[in-house]
């Protein structure tokens, strides 16, 4: 490709962005329709092997990969949690793409080092975080989780395990809620301790982590010869968004010298309205905090945000230093390969930068009140109808609720739901998924896609009582 052709595909490929976000995403299903294989089938058995003009590969992105694209920043997007975006952060990626640097050494690109410990800082302010902590840029929740439970392992095994491995039948125990995210177990099987060692504590009747059920499992695990070295809570599970009760876990970690790791994978963004950082009082006492800008805070995935209380401990965790990465610089500067798991990194921070800049952060705050207002009314039009129910307390932007009428019995709700969800997402219409709340299948409406206007929820809200009614009137089910 030439430059001037690159130029004028360049042109033409911002128009198409722009028509897609300003309106044309709104027509297509929210949640792609193909069939298994189907993409796969229309794309060529074997690779070209002449270069092919790029107007043929956008008509084929256009006929063939769009369609069986889910659309995440459509604004009927209410399934899982979003993966949002914004104007500031895509033009940002385009200029990280352009430059296409890899970020692992200050040396490698100083910027994209200074800009991701400035706006890390600037995250630290923005949801009230301790001061003194330090941050960084991680591909994930889970990975910033790993960072966690490996920095927790070597800080209480003397740094010594990276050395000599986890022993065969480790007494290493990690403690959770039953209802946290499934990337707490999988970072204790990656640190090599074992499901056997991750303990799963019971909740309480809003889902969250009952405090005292945790010490009494620490005592017990303490009386029998274990070591219980990390508790992970929750700002916002991923069923319900409860939040553990982080003062109560915090004194209990404290006093136990146990490492407190906190999940606040998407509802941490929500700590940047004063109103809700109530929410992490005791966190001076905890040593790590992820939360994911890419999921609730506009910004490109990925960009998964990590702070810790003792950066050494991070470092000493997972610094290596091969002869072919020394620098000049050495240890007088950050070099970010030593913060996490993978050695090369895209500057990320840059998406940040742009989005907080450009929102401001009362801009953020608006869009998060406004995503609140949201689900507020949704939750109000729950309570009010006499065959709907909610099934969690709503703390943030997810409701969580079923079609519940009076004389069905419980296998019958169960079924309708499941059967009104399927019906309603093969629509196209809207895209919501599901969880099970004590054995109810429970319907999860979360309203935080950038664009979501009060119409969007309106429809949604209209077409899930249309659906509804469909199956009482014709008795499905
Ligand atoms: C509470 C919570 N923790 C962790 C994760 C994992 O996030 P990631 O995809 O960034 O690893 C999720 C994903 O939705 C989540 O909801």
């Amino acid at each position: 490709m030439t430059p001037e052709e690159f130029r004028k595909q360049a042109h033409l490929f911002v128009d198409w962005m722009a028509d897609y976000l300003e309106g044309g995403v709104e027509k297509l299903p929210v949640r792609s329709l193909v069939k298994p294989k189907e993409v796969f089938a229309q794309l060529p058995d074997s690779p070209p092997q002449e270069g092919e003009p790029m107007d043929l590969i956008f008509k084929d992105f256009k006929d063939i990969v769009l369609p069986g694209m889910t659309h995440w920043q459509h604004p009927k997007y209410f399934a899982y949690f979003p993966a949002n975006s914004s104007y500031p952060s895509l033009l940002a990626e385009m200029l990280t793409a352009t430059m296409g640097a890899q970020c692992m050494l200050w040396e490698t690109s100083p910027a994209a080092t200074e800009v991701e410990e400035k706006v890390m800082q600037w995250l630290i302010q923005m949801l009230n975080l301790p001061r003194d902590w330090d941050g960084c840029i991680q591909t994930s929740a889970s990975s910033s989780t790993l960072c966690a439970i490996i920095s927790a392992r070597e800080k209480y095994s003397d740094y010594t395990i990276n050395q000599t491995g986890v022993k065969t039948n480790s007494n290493l125990r990690v403690y959770s809620s039953f209802h946290i995210h499934s990337s707490i177990e999988k970072a204790v099987r990656i640190a090599g301790m074992g499901s056997d060692n991750y303990v799963q504590i019971e909740g309480d009747s809003a889902y969250a982590m009952n405090p005292t059920a945790l010490e009494e499992a620490i005592k017990k695990d303490l009386a029998a010869g274990k070591k219980p070295i990390c508790v992970v809570a929750a700002i916002g599970t991923t069923s319900s968004t409860a939040v553990d009760p982080i003062h109560a876990i915090a004194d209990i970690c404290h006093r136990y010298g146990i490492w407190l790791h906190i999940d606040a994978a998407y509802s941490g963004t929500a700590l940047i309205l004063p109103e809700y950082r109530h929410l992490i009082q005791g966190i001076e006492l905890a040593d790590s905090f992820v939360f994911n800008p890419h999921k609730w805070m506009f910004t490109n995935f990925d960009c998964s945000a990590y702070f810790v209380k003792d950066k050494h401990a991070l470092l000493r965790a997972f610094t290596i230093l091969p002869e072919y990465l020394k620098t000049k610089t050495g240890d007088s500067v950050t070099n970010y390969k030593d913060w996490g798991v993978q050695l090369g990194r895209r500057f990320r921070a840059l998406k940040l930068w742009f989005v907080i800049r450009n929102f401001g952060v009362s801009g953020i705050q608006a869009k998060l009140r406004h995503h609140m207002n949201l689900a507020e009314e949704v939750e109000t039009k729950i309570n009010e109808h006499p065959d709907f129910e909610m099934l969690a307390p709503r703390l943030f932007n997810l409701v969580c609720f079923r079609f519940a009428p009076s004389d069905w019995d419980e296998k019958r709700i169960n079924r309708v739901n499941e059967m009104m969800l399927h019906e309603m997402n093969e629509s196209g219409q809207l895209f919501m998924t599901h969880t099970i709340l004590d054995g109810k299948y429970t319907l999860r409406l979360v309203i935080g896609q950038t664009n979501v206007e009060r119409r969007h929820v309106e429809e949604a809200w209209t077409l899930i009582l249309e659906t509804a009614e469909k199956f009482k009137q014709e008795n499905l089910g």
